[in-house]
């Protein structure tokens, strides 16, 4: 039988077995959500970036589209041009698996009120809605048209959860308190907001990342004075929540690399095979870090550049030389990668830690404080607040 010809349900059983197979899909109640819940209704289109840049769309007229909607992939669903003519990704499906992993962690029951920020295309809030009904299902997404998009969607479904557009760091008050807050898309810092509608004992899991790709799921426990808990042992990224229901700018980073104070590293430029010792970085980094590349050679992009608002930049050559060394150059008021190297050498000192050993306690005056194995330990590092 061929993808097109499966009904539904098969694909939404196999998909569910992959996940069960992989030791995400734990609970039957899930799997009974995963099994009801047809992706396919809340993906009708989705898009591919191709090697050139440009974006392919896959639809329900396509014959590949049903068999990749059932896949452990996320999807993109929505794209938006920004002032400077470039496509972004400013809505997606998250990959299942993931979306699982993150309901299981929050060990969610049958009476808890959910709050969703990043409803997207809805599927996610269908699987809460299918496991604890219309009434304790709340999500909210900056983007007035996927709301509405999604609300649609459900209703085909008989499902009628309380969907608003709205910045999700507000949360939403009107119809607190939540036991459960689950963010599907990341954020520099964890806003107060939530931690004032969440009850006493509540969980709330979210990405948390300062810059790209520094940082993870964190599961943070309610407590009168403060927000606290751990990271999540694998790392998951989230496209990063926007400001307003338009595309994010891209960010320009610095001229000409070639202008900065000349040292050379040993370690790779790139943020993802240094996750941890990266996002520790960031208690040091003036500002948001931009990452992005500059120059081509034969074997792909020349230099991995790093730059912050205030002019600080760091340029990282991608290949190393014959003795394999790679040469750097920085410029602007604060040397990035210096701070990098620094941190990443304190990490090392530590033993390496791994997201399982950090913690994050969070207090009303907005301060985040990353520690290592206990919250009262003697290694911690203080996040800036942006
Ligand atoms: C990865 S998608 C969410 C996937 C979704 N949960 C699903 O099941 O399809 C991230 C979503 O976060 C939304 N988002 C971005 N900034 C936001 C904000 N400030 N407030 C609420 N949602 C936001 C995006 O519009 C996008 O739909």
């Amino acid at each position: 039988m061929t993808a097109t010809t499966t009904p539904w349900r098969e694909l939404a059983h196999h998909l569910a077995d992959e996940m069960a197979a992989d030791g995400v899909l734990q609970s039957p109640a899930w799997r009974d959500a995963v099994e009801a819940t047809p992706r396919h209704m809340f993906v009708p289109r989705f898009y591919v970036q191709q090697q050139d840049g440009q974006w392919t769309e896959t639809s329900a007229d396509d014959d590949e589209w049903l068999a990749a909607v059932y896949r452990n992939e996320p999807l993109v669903t929505d794209l938006a041009t920004t002032t400077n003519g470039n496509r972004v990704t400013v809505s997606s499906s998250t990959k299942p698996g993931l979306m699982v992993r993150m309901l299981e962690a929050l060990d969610v029951r049958d009476e808890h009120r959910v709050l969703e920020i990043g409803t997207g295309t809805g599927y996610n809030v269908a699987l809460l809605t299918h496991r604890l009904g219309d009434d304790r299902v709340f999500s909210v997404d900056i983007g007035a048209a996927l709301v509405d998009a999604a609300r649609s969607r459900l209703t085909e479904l008989g499902l009628t959860p309380t969907l608003a557009a709205t910045h999700g760091a507000e949360g939403f008050p009107a119809h607190a308190p939540f036991d459960r807050i689950i963010a599907t898309c990341s954020l520099p810092a964890v806003p107060w907001a939530w931690a004032e509608q969440m009850r006493e004992g509540g969980l709330v899991l979210v990405d948390v990342k300062p810059s790209t790709h520094a940082g993870n799921l964190a599961l943070l426990t309610r407590h009168p004075d403060r927000l606290e808990g751990r990271f999540l042992p694998r790392w998951a990224g989230f496209m990063a929540m926007r400001d307003a229901d338009l595309a994010p700018e891209v960010v320009s980073v610095v001229e000409d690399v070639n202008t900065g104070n000349r040292s050379s590293t040993r370690r790779e430029p790139t943020p993802w095979s240094s996750l941890v010792p990266w996002f520790l970085v960031q208690a040091r980094m003036p500002g948001e870090v931009a990452f992005g590349y500059r120059g081509a050679t034969g074997q792909g992009p020349e230099w991995a550049v790093f730059s912050t608002p205030d002019g600080s930049w760091s340029a990282v050559r991608v290949q190393p030389d014959e003795n394999g060394e790679r040469e750097v150059r920085q410029g602007g008021p604060m040397p990035l990668w210096d701070a990098f190297e620094a941190t990443h050498e304190t990490w090392d000192n530590l033993g390496q830690p791994n997201w399982d050993r950090l913690g994050l306690t969070v207090t009303p005056d907005g301060r985040h404080a990353v520690w290592l194995d206990e919250p009262d330990g003697e290694v911690s590092w203080s996040l800036l607040p942006r």
